[in-house]
């Protein structure tokens, strides 16, 4: 087995930083210890990496993307292997992204489909969600499945999106029943997708067709409103843990809160196009180039009485709010966001950003919103624990795999096609965004990745994560 050194790092963890020097052996973490401690042992070290000046981070873990998701009459325009390097220049080690089924298909085939997307394919490790988007006898008998069998612990439902991914409220008490009798987690999109449809039909019956609308056609009440539904049905089924995703609204987010503070096993995420960017200053721009930012639940106003964008770090710092996801949903403009030319509508839902989460979060700690730990918290140790995953990822200690970024904080990342991201995407929902921090090295299980500003992992290399219950709950 080879053995790597980090020395002369400041160790991050949820609960403190730390001087630190850290031993890897082979895949996984051997040892954690004062600087200095395992000096002795260098030479031997194959690798050695200096970190004077730098943090040690556990590898980031995305726990929502879509790679190549069909929707909206295209796919999303990262596979698997572009998808997942573009990860790793961002500091992100695992990554859990959303396996499909849809009304009258089989959640096995649908499963097998992700599988065979994603083997041999991936720079990093990766485990699947899978979305049921058609709730009957046969794919709750699948959800016990894959939840003792697969590895696959968690289910993702729609409250949007009629006739696509939609569930009633019937089909979700079903769905939550399921999951409690088997210890799942149900992840739920959280918008009334019904009403928003009927705000959509009658936007472009008044000739309203530009991207703007779509944001329009979907206001906070109708996410706050569903929000609420998805925490009743889940106490109605027996107290199902439930995780809402991309959480974009203040009054959402209220929501959230009040059924915490009543001790209840209700999560949720925000991403960070949902704490930097604003209705006005995207969908909001002249023409057809609000479509860039066209994503559900959309981008919102700082001005509203929900001051959603405060409020959503705010609780980012008081726990209501427990992980950082992206969402990653990327699609070009060409060819693809034009479909919606004309109806917004039509416009794939979907933003990428895969590759710009660690940085963008960390911003949030140079401005003062977040503290060090708390990053780390949100971006790396919670989800490997809300998923099952943890002590293997999410944290850098003993027998922990040696996913590990070492964070220069005295760097800056510029964003930007035009600064060569790596995502399959002809725009940059971030364009032009400059921020401190930079990743500086990145090992998948004791692999070094990114080092020297290049991408020196392996196609392949990435292995499928079979997560356990989520070790989250009360
Ligand atoms: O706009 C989004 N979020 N697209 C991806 C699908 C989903 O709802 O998560
Ligand atoms: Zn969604
Ligand atoms: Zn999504």
């Amino acid at each position: 087995m080879s053995h790597t050194l980090i020395l002369n790092g400041r160790v991050v963890s949820p609960t403190g930083v730390e001087a630190a020097d850290v031993l890897i052996d082979g895949e996984t973490i051997a040892a954690v210890g004062t600087p200095g401690f395992f000096t002795e042992a260098a030479p031997t070290a194959e690798v050695v990496i200096d970190a004077t000046g730098k943090y040690v981070i556990p590898g980031g873990i995305d726990v929502h993307t879509h790679m190549e998701l069909p929707f909206g009459g295209t796919f999303a325009s990262d596979t698997f292997e572009t998808g997942t390097v573009a990860a790793a220049w961002g500091g992100v080690t695992t990554i859990v992204d959303m396996a499909v089924q849809r009304t009258g298909e089989s959640v096995q085939e649908g499963l097998a489909d992700w599988h065979r997307k994603a083997d041999g394919e991936c720079a990093i490790d990766y485990g699947f969600h899978q979305i049921i988007g058609g709730v009957d006898d046969e794919s709750l008998k699948a959800m016990r499945y894959l939840t003792e069998h697969e590895g696959v612990t968690s289910f993702k439902l729609f409250m949007a999106y009629p006739g696509v991914f939609y569930s009633d409220d019937g089909q979700i008490l079903r769905a939550m029943q399921t999951a409690s009798e088997c210890g799942a987690m149900i992840m739920m999109h959280a918008e009334n997708g019904i009403a928003i449809d009927v705000l959509v039909a009658q936007a472009l019956a008044r000739g309203e067709t530009d991207p703007r609308y779509h944001a329009e056609t979907r206001p906070s009440d109708l996410e706050a409103e569903a929000t609420h539904r998805a925490i009743v049905l889940a106490k109605v089924a027996g107290n199902v843990p439930l995780y809402v995703v991309h959480m974009s609204a203040g009054d959402a987010l209220e929501e959230i809160a009040a059924a915490r503070h009543m001790g209840r096993n209700v999560f949720a995420e925000t991403c960070p196009q949902y704490l930097w960017l604003t209705v006005e200053e995207t969908l909001q721009r002249p023409g057809f180039e609000g479509a860039k930012w066209v994503c559900s639940t959309p981008l919102r106003s700082p001005d509203d009485e929900h001051r959603h964008h405060e409020n959503l770090w705010k609780g980012l710092r008081m726990n209501e709010l427990a992980i950082v996801s992206t969402d990653h949903c990327p699609f070009c403009m060409k060819d693809q966001k034009e479909l919606g030319l004309g109806d917004f509508s039509k416009i794939p839902n979907g933003i990428g950003g895969v590759e710009h989460r660690m940085e963008l979060l960390y911003q949030g700690v140079v401005s003062g919103q977040l503290s060090l730990e708390r990053w780390v918290e949100t971006c790396c140790t919670t989800p490997a624990r809300m998923f099952g995953m943890y002590p293997r990822k999410g944290i850098v200690a003993p027998g922990a795999d040696a996913d590990i970024v070492v964070w220069d904080p005295d760097r800056q990342t510029t964003i930007g096609v035009n600064d060569k991201h790596h995502m399959n995407m002809d725009y940059s929902a971030y364009e032009g965004f400059v921020v401190d921090g930079k990743v500086d090295t990145v090992l998948s299980r004791g692999t070094v990745v990114i080092a020297d500003d290049a991408y020196v992992g392996r196609k392949g290399h990435g292995r499928f994560i079979e997560r356990e219950l989520s070790q989250y709950l009360v």
